[in-house]
């Protein structure tokens, strides 16, 4: 059977105090809503179904690069009346019904949820809750079949007392949810169209409801507020960090690491406190992270060493290099084997050699640097002339003296020396020494000027 997945996002969030739609708010650096997305994706649902409401348009444009069916459900008139705008673009298969603020559900739940539809059986995730305060309860009969599920609004006592509770998320056939919604009626306690009551219609049937519950309690929460939000991205940061120490890394501190995206590590990776990886980072065998680093979008090969308080983006070391402390390897910096880049310098769009060094206080952009390149102290590629960037090119084994300038574009060739506090504006042949610095005067026995008397 193919399978449609509807996800309720049209909800306001008031309760987030922010101009910003509820499911847009991030968990793990991506909105709410996507991870909601990208595990329906898992399930290789045919299509997905957005309903949207508040905030419509901006839901809309931050979806736009998922192929998706929105509903508008213009009004908030409760959740059957929200999967009722979604009725019309279903197919004939399986229905699953999802919601944009309950972000980590996990793929094997759901699975486990959509083995139970059939023409004669629907699903219904289900959790025993301690304190069942504002969930709709779960009501069964003497046979401890479902019956109905009732709201905490419209229950008598004793179904206050029931702590089994509807998690919202559920699933049927296409030809059952289409029988059931047109059926709805908001003559309840809150006026609204509940997508709870097509429980007793499937009921009254004689469509048997079978529940399944989540591995874990965190998978069915559902955000109101930022204390709510920042429960659960610790949550889910625990679970990565527990995934990550199994497949052999180690954290120095499973609490205080950060992952936006995916992390893939060789073995014997060890992470120091407070690093935070975005994006799609990847961590060669044995490589070593210093504390508070932050790397994002980039490919740090086997051996390699990263000291403290590193900013790295989009950038691909090879193995065996040495970066850091405080280093900021910007977007396009490629480093061969065994480079090593010290503290306060910033690479941008730049290629280096095997084992190349730049270990203090340099800004190297739009450069192409052999291997064994060394270069000084407070070196800068001037790669901006106020409209266009230049290439600097420096070949194998030159020396680049401290508090040289380089104005590309230039080329400094192979064993060239650069003076140091040279400013190099035009090319440097190979094995020659490039030096454009005042010449030194001395003058001897200098008597110091000597301060006036003044009355
Ligand atoms: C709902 C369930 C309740 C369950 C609880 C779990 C109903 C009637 N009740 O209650 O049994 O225990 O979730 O959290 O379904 N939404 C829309 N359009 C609407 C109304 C809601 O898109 O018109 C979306 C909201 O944005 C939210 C979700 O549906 O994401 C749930 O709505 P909410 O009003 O929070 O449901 P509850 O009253 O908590
Ligand atoms: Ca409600």
């Amino acid at each position: 059977m193919i399978l449609d997945v509807v996800i309720l996002a049209a909800g306001q969030g008031t309760r987030m105090r922010s101009t910003l739609p509820k499911v847009l708010h991030r968990l793990a650096g991506k909105p709410m809503v996507c991870h909601v997305l990208d595990t329906a994706r898992e399930l290789e649902a045919q299509r997905l179904h957005v309903v949207v409401g508040h905030g419509a348009e901006q839901v809309r444009e931050a979806l736009s690069g998922y192929s998706l069916n929105f509903a508008l459900q213009a009004e908030q008139k409760g959740t059957g009346h929200a999967v009722a705008q979604a009725l019309d673009g279903l197919g004939d298969g399986k229905v699953l019904i999802l919601y944009g603020d309950v972000p980590l559900i996990r793929r094997e739940t759901l699975a486990a949820l959509l083995a139970q539809v059939s023409e004669t059986r629907m699903g219904l995730l289900s959790v025993t809750l301690d304190d069942p305060t504002g969930y709709g309860r779960i009501v069964r009969d003497a046979n401890n079949e479902v019956v109905a599920i009732v709201e905490q609004k419209d229950a008598s006592a004793s179904e206050l007392a029931i702590r089994e509770c509807n998690t919202g998320i559920m699933a049927m056939t296409a030809a059952q949810l289409g029988r059931w919604l047109p059926q709805l009626s908001a003559d309840n306690a809150q006026g609204e169209y509940y997508l709870t009551d097509v429980i007793a219609m499937a009921a009254a049937e004689g469509i048997t409801i079978a529940t399944a519950q989540p591995a874990e309690p965190q998978e069915v929460e559902g955000v109101n507020n930022r204390l709510q939000l920042a429960r659960l991205e610790r949550a889910y940061q625990a679970r990565i960090a527990d995934e990550l120490m199994l497949q052999g890394v180690a954290l120095y501190d499973p609490s205080r690491i950060d992952v936006r995206g995916r992390l893939r590590c060789g073995h014997d990776v060890e992470i120091d406190v407070g690093c935070v990886f975005e994006g799609d980072v990847e961590l060669g065998e044995g490589v070593r992270i210093g504390a508070h680093c932050v790397i994002r979008d980039s490919r740090i090969g086997a051996g390699t060493v990263i000291e403290p308080h590193s900013v790295i983006d989009t950038t691909v070391v090879a193995g065996h290099g040495h970066i850091g402390p405080f280093a900021r390897l910007r977007p396009g910096t490629r480093l061969a084997a065994g480079v090593k880049i010290g503290n306060f310098v910033e690479t941008k769009n730049a290629e280096l050699g095997e084992g190349s060094k730049i270990n203090h206080l340099s800004y190297v952009g739009d450069a192409r640097l052999g291997r064994d390149v060394n270069v000084g102290a407070g070196t800068i590629t001037c790669n901006y002339d106020g409209a266009n960037k230049h290439v600097t090119e420096i070949g194998d084994g030159a020396f680049i003296g401290s508090n040289t300038a380089l104005v590309a574009p230039v080329s400094v060739g192979s064993g060239a020396t650069i003076g140091a506090g040279s400013t190099i504006s035009r090319d440097v042949p190979d094995g020659a020494l490039g030096v454009s610095r005042a010449r030194q005067l001395n003058k001897p026995d200098w008597v110091r000027p000597t301060r006036k008397n003044r009355d």
